[in-house]
C-alpha cells in the first residue's frame, strides 16, 4: 500500500525526533552519571568506600566505562559530540577519584603510623667486641706500653717458614706436636705463630722487639681445652746483649700488669726446637671454687743460633728471646671460663657478659 508523500514524509519526521530524543535522553543520561559519580566522591571519607565507588563506576563494568562503550550508538554527525562530552566527564570523574585516593591514602598512612610516645622504647642490642679481640687489644697495649711494635704474617703458610727456617727439617720429630693441615706438599695452615718470628727477621735488621698474634691451626681433638684453631701471641727480641734476664723480667712485667701484680708464676724448663735453652711459663690461678694450680701459658727460650743463621743474622753478635703464648688460656685465666670452645659458639649470653 502507498502513502501519499507527505505522510511518508512524516512517518519519517516523527522517526528521526524521536531518535534524536533518545540520543538527547541519552546525553543527558551522560552528564548526570558525571555528576552523581562526582557528588557520590564528595561523600567519600575512607578507602573501603573509595574502591566501592570505582567499582560502580571507573571498574571494567563500571557506568562510566560501559558509557563509553555505548558512544556506538549514536550516528556518525553525533559521535563526536557524544565522544567529547563521555571523555571529559570519564576524565573529570578520574582525576577527582585520583585525587581523594592520594588525599585518604596519606591519612591513612598517617593514623597507623601514629606513634605511642609513652610506650616503652624497644632495646637495641648493642655489639661489642669479642672477648678474644678485646684479649688480644689488651695484651697489644700491655706490649706496646713496654716498646713492642705489632707484626702480622699469613695464616697459610709455607713449610720454610713453618718449620725449617725455625730449626725443624723435614726429618724432625718434633714436628709431631705441631701437626699441621696441609693443603699441598708445601703448603698448611700454620701451626703456631713462630713463623712470624721468620717473616720479621728476614725484613728487618736488630734491633727487633715485636709481638704477634693471630690465628693457628693444628688437627686436634676438640675438647675443653682443645680446639683445631685458637689464638697466639708470640713475641721476639733480638739485639746485642740481651740475656735470659731481659726475657725473665719482660715476661714477669706482662703477667703481672695483665693478670694483678700478686699473681705467681714459675719458668719450667722445656725444648723448643727454635730455642735454646727453652722454658715453659706457668701460672698459679685460682679457679672460680678458689682452688689453685699450675697452668702452663705456652713457651719460651732463648733465639737458637740456627734459627738466626737460617735468615742471615750474625749469631756470634746477636741473641735474642721468644715467648709463644696461648691467647684463649691467658682470656679462660683471666676471666675464671673453663671451656675453650665458648669461644667460638658465638652464644650471645656467653659473649654479652665480656
Ligand atoms: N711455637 C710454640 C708452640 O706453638 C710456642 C713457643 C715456644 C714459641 C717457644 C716461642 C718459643 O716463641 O720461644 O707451642
Amino acid at each position: 500500500m502507498s502513502r501519499p508523500w507527505g505522510t511518508n514524509h512524516a512517518i519519517r519526521n516523527t522517526q528521526y525526533d524521536i531518535r534524536n530524543t533518545i540520543y538527547k535522553k541519552m546525553l543527558e543520561q551522560f552528564e548526570k552519571i558525571g555528576k552523581d559519580a562526582l557528588a557520590g566522591l564528595k561523600k567519600i571519607t575512607d578507602l573501603v568506600s573509595l574502591e566501592d565507588f570505582r567499582i560502580k563506576y571507573l571498574a571494567r563494568k563500571g557506568q562510566i566505562t560501559r558509557m563509553l562503550s555505548r558512544i556506538g550508538e549514536f550516528p556518525s554527525e553525533q559521535k563526536p559530540r557524544a565522544g567529547q562530552l563521555a571523555n571529559k566527564i570519564k576524565k573529570d570523574v578520574t582525576e577527582a577519584f585520583e585525587q581523594l585516593k592520594r588525599t585518604l591514602l596519606q591519612s591513612h598512612k598517617q593514623t597507623t603510623e601514629l606513634v605511642d610516645v609513652t610506650l616503652p622504647g624497644i632495646p637495641v642490642n648493642i655489639g661489642k667486641t669479642h672477648v678474644i679481640t678485646q684479649t688480644i687489644n689488651e695484651l697489644l697495649d700491655i706490649f706496646g706500653r713496654m716498646g713492642f711494635a705489632v707484626a702480622y704474617g699469613p695464616v697459610v703458610e709455607d713449610e720454610w717458614h713453618n718449620f725449617a727456617a725455625l730449626n725443624m727439617g723435614p726429618e724432625h720429630p718434633a714436628r709431631d706436636p705441631f701437626d699441621a693441615f696441609y693443603i699441598d706438599d708445601n703448603m698448611l695452615l700454620r701451626s703456631h705463630t713462630s713463623p712470624v718470628q721468620i717473616r720479621v727477621m728476614e725484613r728487618k735488621k736488630p734491633p727487633i722487639r715485636v709481638v704477634a698474634p693471630g690465628r693457628v691451626y693444628r688437627p686436634d681433638t676438640v675438647d675443653a681445652t682443645h680446639m683445631y684453631m685458637f689464638y697466639q701471641l708470640e713475641a721476639l727480641v733480638v739485639d746485642e746483649g740481651i740475656s735470659m734476664v731481659d726475657m725473665k723480667t719482660a715476661i714477669e712485667q706482662f703477667i703481672h700488669t695483665f693478670f694483678g701484680p700478686g699473681t705467681k708464676w714459675r719458668f719450667r724448663p722445656s725444648f723448643f726446637p727454635f730455642t735454646e735453652p727453652s722454658g715453659e711459663v706457668d701460672l698459679l690461678l685460682a679457679d672460680k671454687s678458689g682452688k689453685e694450680s699450675w697452668v702452663e701459658m705456652g713457651g719460651c727460650g732463648m733465639v737458637d743460633p740456627n734459627v738466626f743463621d737460617a735468615v742471615g743474622i750474625d749469631s756470634e753478635k746477636y741473641t735474642g728471646w721468644a715467648f709463644g703464648f696461648g691467647v684463649e688460656r691467658l682470656a679462660m685465666r683471666k676471666y675464671g671460663i673453663t671451656d675453650i670452645r665458648l669461644f667460638f659458639e658465638n652464644d650471645l649470653r656467653f659473649l654479652s657478659q665480656f
